[in-house]
């Protein structure tokens, strides 16, 4: 192992040695809860690390080739800004396809993750003191880069009716003010697996068409889906023109992960600013990882129903498990690939998932760093073999009974 020393937060206002400082919202940023409880694993074996989002299972090896294959041709160069016209033309198609509608490829701009989109459309559209609506609880990422921009967030929550996550839109609607320049909505959601509906999609199209609010539609979990193919789009029933930018990844579907590559669909006029903001931000994506990602969207079918049937198998493994701690609460998420669940009598869910991990291996992300309403939750991600994760239930139910 390395000696390096790993920064666990980062530096308070007061800590600079000389007058440089940093950028307020900078500075203010918390910690990433969930990296707090990840980074005990760190250099460990026999670790189960639930704590992230993503699969145990490695890249498949048609796009690794594809990657190398590139790399070996000498596709070692800058691309185009809003990537490869290949990539693009593909994405067009696949979405397209998906959609059952004409999507432009010329829409798709490529981007270094989903995370990076997510940056580069909030930072298209939010000044400081702008105020972006966020629907909760949700990745703090989302948050934490329109804050970021020095905007301000204002959260609405879903509520659980009958064992199934709910939005009151007209709540989301009316949280609307004069500053807010964006609606934010995952969907699937990360951490609750929550989908929102197409007549509720409709409802908040038409409300941002007519004030001029960008929604930024998060749906890099639009395949992980178990009762249809994909979950419900903006992009689906959005018009070119509408102010819809949607942020999807590789990540998920294609267990990508390391990769670092996203794409965004916006209106057409839209890719004029992010051909400069790519080109003064990161230039391009690899060529060789943007060769990857055309296999996975030309050939990788086969590959996403294999992810979902992996990731079914594991909600299985966790689900009943879960549901038979005493002290423990979950409904089945219809999406995504994760267990968020709620836990009688815990206070500090991020102590708790500390302390859990060190006496048990099993690693899991603490609900607080979802939002206030996340406290007295943990996420688990179940996109894992079956029989770790049986595993997993095991320790944890242990673990409740003694503490
Ligand atoms: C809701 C959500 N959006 C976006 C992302 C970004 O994914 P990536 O940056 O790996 O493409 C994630 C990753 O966990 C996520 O959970």
């Amino acid at each position: 192992m390395s000696g390096i020393t790993i920064p666990a937060t980062g530096r308070g206002p007061d800590n600079a040695p000389g007058k440089a400082r940093l950028r307020r919202p900078i500075v203010e940023m918390p910690p990433h809860l969930i990296g707090e409880v990840a980074r005990l694993g760190i250099g460990q074996k026999g670790i189960i690390p639930l704590w992230y989002g993503e699969s145990d299972v490695a890249t498949p090896a048609f796009i690794a080739d594809a990657a190398y294959a590139a790399m070996q041709a000498g596709e070692t160069f800058y691309t185009h800004k809003l990537g490869l016209p290949d990539l693009r033309e593909a994405l067009g198609a696949y979405l397209s396809g998906l959609y059952q509608k004409p999507i432009a490829a010329e829409r798709v701009s490529v981007t270094s993750s989903g995370m990076n989109a997510i940056m580069l459309a909030l930072m298209a559209i939010l000044d400081a003191g702008d105020n972006m609506v966020l629907v909760d609880p949700v990745w703090p990422n989302c948050e934490q880069s329109a804050l970021a921009m020095g905007a301000s967030v204002t959260r609405v929550s879903l509520e659980q009716q009958n064992g199934v996550w709910q939005l009151d839109t007209q709540k989301l609607l009316d949280l609307c003010g004069e500053r807010t320049r964006a609606i934010f909505i995952n969907s699937p959601g990360n951490p609750t697996g929550w989908m929102m509906e197409r007549e509720q999609q409709q409802e908040i199209l038409d409300f941002a068409r007519e004030n001029g609010i960008w929604i930024i539609a998060d749906e890099v979990y639009s395949r992980l889906v178990y009762d249809r193919p994909v979950a419900p789009s903006f992009l689906d029933i959005a018009g070119s023109d509408d102010p819809v930018i949607g942020i999807n990844s590789f990540s998920k579907a294609w267990a990508m992960t390391g990769w670092r590559m996203g794409w965004m669909v916006t209106p057409l006029w839209v890719t004029d600013s992010l051909f400069s903001m790519i080109e003064y931000h990161t230039a391009c994506v690899p060529p060789f990882i943007q060769k990857a990602g055309i296999a996975a969207v030309t050939e990788g079918e086969w590959f996403v129903r294999e992810m979902v049937e992996r990731c079914r198998a594991g909600r299985e493994a966790v689900v009943p498990a879960l549901q038979a701690m005493d002290r423990v609460h979950i409904d089945p998420p219809r999406a995504a690939f994760y267990a968020f669940c709620k836990v009688d009598g815990m206070e500090d869910s991020l102590a708790f998932a500390k302390e859990m991990f060190l006496k048990t291996k099993v690693g899991v992300a603490p609900g607080s760093s979802f939002g206030p309403g996340g406290e007295g939750w943990l996420r688990l991600c179940f996109a894992q073999d079956p029989k770790t994760l049986a595993v997993a239930m095991e320790r944890m139910a242990e673990y409740l009974q003694k503490n």
